[in-house]
């Protein structure tokens, strides 16, 4: 019997309920997971073009709810509207993209030893996957983890971050009309019921903190599951004394700032090659010119943070700095307003090694650090126990492949922000960013299958 329930709030108006959820239990999940099962033994039956049809179908749905998802996820997660749009467009994009991929060739022949038998390898689903997906990309990440995981004939047990519920909420119930009963189901639930989820799938993939990850990464392995966990980075945007100074301001303060910076892939540490103080000033005023303010509105680029808890650490964060012996060039402030609004904020004149050069905030600031040559800049940029993104600035072609050759980052952009990523490119990081495969492209198929060899040799001489 449910006892607590789960609410999300708008982080532009605390008061504004998108949903008061009652929350599952953990004794509850085993009877989830054993419905999915069911379900699942019908749909891996199915032929391919079949799932590929339901999986077209469900984007069709989608793409007709876009202006719905796009309110809801404004609403609910404080995401400005232009990139809500962009990541409800993605999700479609995604939808179509592990339709069609399901009619690939699904695994591959040998030649055998004895030029007789038909030696091949084929995928096959892992049974349920167990889905744990954070409410920043409440569309983007369910949907390239669900997605394929669907495709290659899982079933899915998803538990969205609560913050994000509402959003996950109706999103699957506009895929799963499509689907077999209990094949995919959203589950309002808290740690512990993730705990009873992650011990009895047969895979598991989470994005979230480090924290969080090693945990689902250990508590998966115990029981031999595939697991795979991305977590969050401290990237570096490396600008070079070369570098097109207003172009590589513009798109640092959008990798840093655009949705207040809460996005693993957004620059959190500014690398500055020779004399800081002309791009320094060009940063500044890039960031200030960001509009800033309601969600809703379609030229905002900074909204809210999610809650009073992430404002407050960036507000901590920005003392912390100050306490260190650094300066607040920018933000470093509440902006007043109702809502979980922060100014953008940069800080320089702190050591690579300070807290806020090494710990990501998740929240709308990064520091300034000078490097004498581009031997420090890297050292500086590796430095750190993450390697999710990163990005180097520069108009020579030749320091851009040699400097991005020498990064500790499982993503590298030349003059572009590091935050975007490209839905059918493989996706993840190296160091504390990451466990296990990568996700996204045609690598999920690696990660949501596993793959049987059969050797089959003639029955008579
Ligand atoms: C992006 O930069 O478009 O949680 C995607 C995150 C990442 C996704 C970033 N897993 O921010």
């Amino acid at each position: 019997m449910p006892t607590k329930t789960y609410q999300s709030r708008s982080p532009q108006d605390p008061e504004d309920v998108l949903v008061s959820a009652e929350l599952v239990e953990p004794a509850a999940v085993p009877a989830v997971v054993s419905g999915a099962r069911q379900a699942q033994a019908e749909w891996s039956g199915l032929a391919a073009p079949a799932r590929a049809n339901a999986l077209n179908q469900a984007a069709q749905s989608v793409e007709q709810a876009s202006a719905e998802l796009i309110e809801l996820g404004v609403r609910e997660v404080g995401k400005p509207r232009t990139e809500m749009a962009g990541e409800v467009a993605r999700g479609v994009s995604i939808l179509r993209y592990y339709a069609q991929q399901v009619l690939d060739p699904d695994g591959a022949t040998f030649p055998s030893s004895d030029g007789r038998s038909l030696l091949m390898a084929r995928r096959k689903p892992h049974g349920v996957v167990g889905l744990i997906t954070p409410w920043n990309f409440p569309v983007a990440i369910p949907l390239w983890k669900a997605a394929p995981a669907l495709a290659f004939g899982n079933a899915v047990v998803l538990k969205p971050a609560r913050q994000a519920l509402a959003t996950a909420l109706r999103l699957g119930e506009l895929i799963s009309q499509h689907l077999p009963g209990g094949l995919l189901e959203i589950l309002a639930a808290d740690g512990a019921a993730a705990d009873v989820l992650i011990g009895s799938a047969d895979a598991v993939s989470f994005t979230g903190s480090v924290e969080v990850g090693r945990h689902v990464v250990a508590e998966a392995t115990r029981h031999g599951a595939p697991v795979q966990a991305e977590m969050g980075g401290q990237n570096p945007s490396i600008v070079l004394s070369d570098a097109d100074v207003s172009r590589a301001a513009d798109a640092v303060a959008t990798a840093m700032m655009s949705y207040a910076g809460q996005k693993c892939t957004a620059t959190s540490r500014v690398i500055v090659v020779g004399d800081p103080s002309n791009f320094t000033d060009a940063l500044v005023a890039a960031v200030e010119k960001l509009p800033l303010g309601d969600p809703a509105e379609a030229t905002t680029v900074v909204g809210p943070v999610i809650d009073e808890g992430a404002r407050a650490a960036v507000l901590d964060a920005a003392d912390g700095a100050r306490a260190a012996g650094g300066r607040v060039v920018t933000g470093g402030v509440a902006t007043g307003q109702k809502g979980w609004f922060v100014r953008p904020t940069l800080v320089e004149g702190i050591s690579p090694r300070a807290d806020l050069a090494q710990n990501e905030v998740f929240g709308p600031i990064a520091v300034l650090l000078p490097a004498r040559d581009v031997d420090e800049a890297v050292a500086i940029a590796n430095d750190v126990s993450f390697g999710l993104a990163a990005a180097v600035f520069t108009t020579d072609l030749d320091r851009a492949l040699a400097v991005s050759g020498r990064l500790e980052a499982g993503m590298v952009k030349v003059n572009a922000p590091t935050s975007g990523v490209d839905f059918y490119a493989p996706f993840g990081g190296v160091k504390g960013s990451s466990y296990g495969p990568r996700e996204q492209g045609k690598a999920a198929r690696d990660f949501y299958t596993w793959s049987q060899t059969i050797t089959v040799s003639p029955g008579r001489a």
